[in-house]
């Protein structure tokens, strides 16, 4: 196989694994009194491998991970780790849920976000999986179309793989 092609399969393959997502608590809020944050993490799904990170003046707040005791009640002792760079960027690597409080008073001010992460989703189907899939008589709408999007992009670059290697 030419070096070219080897190249585009290596690029195929990595665009095609690396989809971690980087959370922003709170959007364009950042991490400060007054928001609830229970709103901004119900309106995402975590997984593991994504990144959660904080935006704030290192002068004001900061971060720790806590446990539920901690989170309830705005305690830090026990803490499971602290930053404060005033723009932290947190790996989620197990699944379960996580809670992250100020530990500068702001906690009690709803500084405070908990946020469960979901083990990753299975693969999307392979296309002779879909082909199959297909010419059973039997088979049903699908119930999620989730590996949908990464299906397409997955062809697409073994489309354009094809083509490249075809070209040299
Ligand atoms: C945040 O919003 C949730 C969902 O609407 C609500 O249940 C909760 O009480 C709110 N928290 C605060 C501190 O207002
Ligand atoms: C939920 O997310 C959508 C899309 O990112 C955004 O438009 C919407 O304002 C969010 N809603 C809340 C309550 O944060
Ligand atoms: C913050 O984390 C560091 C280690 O990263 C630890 O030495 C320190 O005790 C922690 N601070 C608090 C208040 O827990
Ligand atoms: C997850 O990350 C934490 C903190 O960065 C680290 O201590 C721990 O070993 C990691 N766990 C796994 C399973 O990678």
């Amino acid at each position: 196989m030419a070096l070219n092609c080897v190249l585009f399969f290596l690029l195929a393959t990595f665009a095609t694994t690396v989809s971690a997502t980087d959370h922003i608590v709170g959007a364009n809020k950042g991490w400060n009194p007054g928001i609830n944050y229970t709103l901004w993490s119900s309106n995402q799904t975590f997984y593991v491998g994504d990144l959660i990170s904080f935006r704030y003046k290192k002068t004001q707040h900061n971060v720790f991970e806590v446990n539920k005791n901690g989170y309830d009640n705005c305690i830090i002792e026990g803490a499971f780790g602290n930053w404060s760079s005033g723009r932290d960027f947190i790996l989620l690597n197990k699944s379960k849920r996580y809670y992250f409080i100020c530990g500068i008073g702001g906690c009690s001010d709803g500084m405070k976000v908990s946020v469960v992460v979901h083990p990753l989703p299975p693969p999307p189907p392979s296309p002779s999986a879909i082909a199959a899939m297909h010419s059973s008589e039997k088979a049903a709408a699908p119930t999620t179309v989730g590996g949908f999007e990464s299906l397409v992009v997955r062809l697409m670059l073994v489309g354009l793989m094809v083509y490249g290697c075809g070209r040299i």
